[in-house]
């Protein structure tokens, strides 16, 4: 069977769309709002405004760069949840116009799960059973993966997720949103182990953030009082050692989960694993633990709609096609 698929993802603050051809990616475009730079975090309003812009020009240029024809489509994959319900309404209503126009099907897709399916775009991909840590900015999981399409959540924040930690803490710093990828380029040249942020530790898979985050507001609180700049000072340091809190917390979870599962094939997802730390820790672990470990491409960390596709592609060819019916979920479950 000949599969041509057009994905679109636009759960949070990235407009974009791709297209597979029998599960290989042809293109891959993706918009991000800056908007929500000045902010500290995404404005819903805003990010709905910006995807009906987008969207468009986002699609036609995902067509034009795979040069496959519309007419060609085989189906519409979307995100059809979780994240945020005004930005998911646009891609939903995009994809089933697009869809209803060219008389094709629609194919509903879980994000996280996506974010997870990334890992089978190139090679090498994981074997099952594996267990994936899979960070976000609204999620914190440890998935068991049994089959492509066979997902058990181990573990889960009980409030924040780490992408959050990282954004918020990026935000008490004065550094603009999503500030992840800043606190960690400041950190590469800074101290892990220059201040001690407690993080709170709780049972078995599950994480809590926000008592770090707490910590570190206050922490910074005392010291601003003493010396107004102490931030500028201490950029590095500060975000060295907040970094190697959250990431710490991440993998003694995972470790655990490796243990008891018996399962030693690892892997992780969403945006937080674009984190240097967090792969290099990862690397270790895999030497230390005798790991097999899976880290995917930058491009397909952060949100993009290539995941999308290849999880669309596995849910056509078990004829798991989507109702024209049915709304978007901005807490859409496995
Ligand atoms: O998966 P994603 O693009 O969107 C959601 O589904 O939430 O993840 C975005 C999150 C943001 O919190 C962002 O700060 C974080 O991923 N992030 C990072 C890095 N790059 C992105 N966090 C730490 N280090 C990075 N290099
Ligand atoms: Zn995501």
């Amino acid at each position: 069977m000949d599969i041509k698929l057009l994905a679109i993802e636009s759960s949070c603050d990235e407009t974009s769309a791709a297209i597979s051809h029998n599960g290989r990616i042809l293109s891959n475009v993706v918009v991000s709002q800056a908007i929500h730079e000045i902010y500290g975090g995404v404005v819903p309003e805003l990010a709905s405004r910006s995807h009906q812009r987008h969207i468009i020009p986002v699609v036609h240029a995902a067509l034009e760069k795979s040069g496959i024809d519309k007419k060609d489509l085989t189906a519409v994959a979307y995100t059809r949840g979780p994240g945020l319900l005004g930005s998911l309404l646009v891609g939903a209503t995009f994809a089933k116009a697009f869809a209803a126009a060219l008389e094709i099907p629609v194919i509903e897709i879980n994000h996280m799960q996506a974010h997870i399916l990334a890992h089978f775009i190139d090679d090498p991909k994981p074997e099952f059973p594996f267990l994936c840590l899979t960070v976000s900015g609204g999620h914190t999981q440890i998935v068991q993966v049994n089959d492509l399409l066979k997902m058990k959540i181990l573990g889960e924040t009980i409030d924040d997720a780490a992408g959050e930690a990282f954004d918020k803490t990026a935000k008490l710093l004065g550094l603009p949103y999503p500030g992840g990828h800043l606190i960690d380029t400041y950190a590469r040249l800074g101290n892990p182990r220059r201040f001690t942020f407690p993080g709170t530790e709780i049972r078995d898979y599950d994480f809590s953030f926000s008592g770090l985050k707490t910590s570190v507001l206050y922490f910074l609180r005392e010291k601003l009082s003493d010396d107004k700049e102490f931030i500028t000072k201490n950029l590095n340091d500060i975000c060295a050692s907040v970094q190697f809190r959250i990431i710490d917390l991440l993998l003694k979870k995972l470790e655990l989960a490796s243990a008891s599962t018996g399962i030693s094939i690892i892997a992780i997802a969403g945006g937080v694993s674009a984190n240097s730390m967090l792969r290099e820790k990862l690397n270790e672990l895999s030497v230390k633990n005798n790991w097999q470990v899976f880290i995917p491409r930058q491009e397909y960390c952060t949100d993009n709609a290539a995941m999308i596709a290849i999880a669309g592609y596995f849910k056509y060819r078990e004829n798991l096609l989507g109702d024209f019916s049915s709304s978007p979920d901005a807490r859409l479950k496995y």
